[in-house]
């Protein structure tokens, strides 16, 4: 048996299902950049038959990733097969992940098909996948309720069309650790090596985690996870605590490892709640914002004696350094603003540095103390800055007190064109959107609107996230806006998911029943 557990990341497809994670094609773009730069083995990309949004996507992501797979999901459909074959045929690469359901109550209400039915589709899919690419992965939808009998027969058939990975999902997150154990023990005494044994594991009652490492402990050698533990209800098994489990447990591990370089871990969690909005939990495991905060008296002193004695990691393994302690202000030069990128676990080219540097400088003129929180928030927004057709010019408000609430926005377009208006609304933030609708031409339905501060003191960054619909048919997109006023961030946070559904537009197509998975 291998000692190399294959990392699997689907962050941009079952972490994208997560309610109000939809990401644009650039943010998927440096997502699937980022995760390369952490040595995932696999990345998967998309479902290609799911909309043109996610077919372009995971073309452009094939395009770019050189050191890891690029995989797409396809139904056991020949449609959604030709769909994933071309959308990943540019990867150096590539693999196609095929799936069909296998449980009686996924065959009989969503499939209404007969489990021979369900073995000759899985077959024919495989087959057909095999003719695009050798590295071909079939899922058993559901395994974790499906009778280990027909899981068998439905493998044999499978691997020998000519699946490379067999992977078993506990889809509605219903097993215990044990039942994992024995179930991966015997599939992996009945596969041998054959093919590899993957696990998804879904966290509806909390154990996607222990249900994974039970598996590697039974012979899985594949894993499927996602940063921050996105994903579908309550989300999948997170990436950065299998992979922390397996290196702080080697005593139990043996020498079972990942490819993961775990100091890109920080860095890329922070990437994806930058970009999709949702912060992990603060207590949650290796990434949560206390993590590492000790708070009782008790231990504030053994750590200060050692730290042992309370972290059985250093945040450094994590790419997370509490020790470098500079502050920048207006005063700091390029080299040290450079520097501080570096040990922040940005590796940006030079051009880009030359961005992030004026707009440091232009922040630094607000505001006396420039913490890494704030450096973080500049650089992601930098970098997952799509080509904008509106950009906000200015933004003036009128005093609401007792009044109307009003704004006058001024917007450039793409060809230079300044257009001006001003409106009232219920509240200011509402006089805001109401006006940039105006300007634009388009009607905004707000989802969803919060606001945080980036980091500490009066003069803090606002940091705006909103969803907004901008036609009911097809998926709300997400946008933020970075700035020392609320109201300013929050006029570009609107501008921001504006252009993102420009930029996607006729992109979205309204998902068939039964395509979301
Ligand atoms: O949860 C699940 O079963 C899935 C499959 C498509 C692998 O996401
Ligand atoms: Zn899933």
């Amino acid at each position: 048996m291998s000692d190399r557990v294959i990392i699997f990341d689907t962050t941009l497809r079952d972490g994208e299902q997560s309610p109000g994670a939809s990401m644009n094609t650039e943010e998927k773009i440096q997502i699937a950049s980022q995760l390369e730069k952490l040595g995932v083995d696999v990345i998967e990309a998309g479902f290609a038959a799911a909309s043109r949004g996610d077919f372009d996507a995971i073309d452009k992501i094939a395009q770019r990733v050189t050191k890891s797979t690029v995989c797409s999901l396809a139904r056991a459909i020949e449609s959604d097969i030709k769909k994933a074959a071309d959308a990943i045929s540019k990867a150096p690469k590539k693999r196609i992940h095929t799936f069909i359901a296998t449980s009686p109550i996924h065959m009989e209400y969503k499939l209404h098909m007969k489990p021979d039915e369900v073995i000759k589709r899985a077959i024919e899919a495989v087959e057909y996948a095999k003719t695009f690419t050798d590295d071909i992965e079939f899922s058993c939808e559901d395994a974790g309720r499906s009778d280990m009998a027909f899981l068998k027969e439905i493998i044999d058939a499978t691997i020998t069309a000519g699946a490379t990975t067999i992977n078993i999902p506990d889809t509605v997150g219903i097993l215990m650790p044990q039942e994992v154990a024995s179930r991966i023990k015997e599939l992996y005494e009945f596969i041998g090596n054959r093919a590899i044994i993957s696990v998804h594991n879904h966290n509806d009652l909390g154990l996607a985690v222990a249900n994974s490492l039970s598996a590697i402990l039974s012979g899985a050698r594949q894993v499927e996870c996602t940063i921050n533990g996105l994903g579908e209800r309550a989300g999948n098994a997170a990436l950065e605590e299998i992979v922390m489990a397996l290196k702080v447990r080697k005593d139990i591990f043996d020498s079972i490892d990942t490819a993961i370089n775990t100091t890109e871990i920080y860095p890329t969690s922070r990437l994806i709640a930058s970009i999709t909005g949702i912060e992990p939990q603060p207590n949650k495991a290796i990434v949560g914002k206390n993590a590492f905060a000790h708070e009782s008296g008790i231990h504030q002193d053994g750590v200060l004696k050692n730290k042992l004695t309370y972290e059985i990691f250093s945040p450094s393994d994590i790419g997370l350094d509490t020790t470098d302690t500079l502050i920048l202000g207006k005063h700091s030069g390029r080299a040290a603003f450079s520097n501080k990128l570096k040990k922040l676990g940005f590796s940006l080219t030079k051009d880009e540095i030359d961005e992030a540097f004026v707009r440091f400088k232009e922040l630094a003129d607000k505001k006396k103390e420039i913490y890494d929180d704030d450096l973080r928030a500049i650089v992601t927004s930098q970098m997952t800055n799509i080509k904008a057709k509106y950009e906000l010019v200015s933004l003036q408000l009128m005093d609401s007190t007792g009044g109307v609430p009003s704004a006058a926005v001024k917007i450039r377009d793409d060809k230079g064109v300044e257009i001006i208006d001003a409106g009232i609304g219920d509240g200011t933030i509402d006089a805001i959107f109401k006006t940039i609708d105006r300007l634009t031409n388009q009607h905004g339905r707000l989802m969803d609107y919060k606001v945080k501060s980036v980091s500490q003191g009066k003069d803090a960054l606002a940091s705006v996230t909103v969803q907004v619909a901008f036609n009911d048919d097809e998926p709300p997109v997400i946008g933020h806006g970075l700035s020392i006023d609320t109201m300013l961030a929050s006029a570009k946070a609107y501008l921001g998911a504006l252009n993102s559904y420009l930029s996607m537009a006729g992109m979205f197509k309204k998902r068939e029943s039964g395509v979301k998975v």
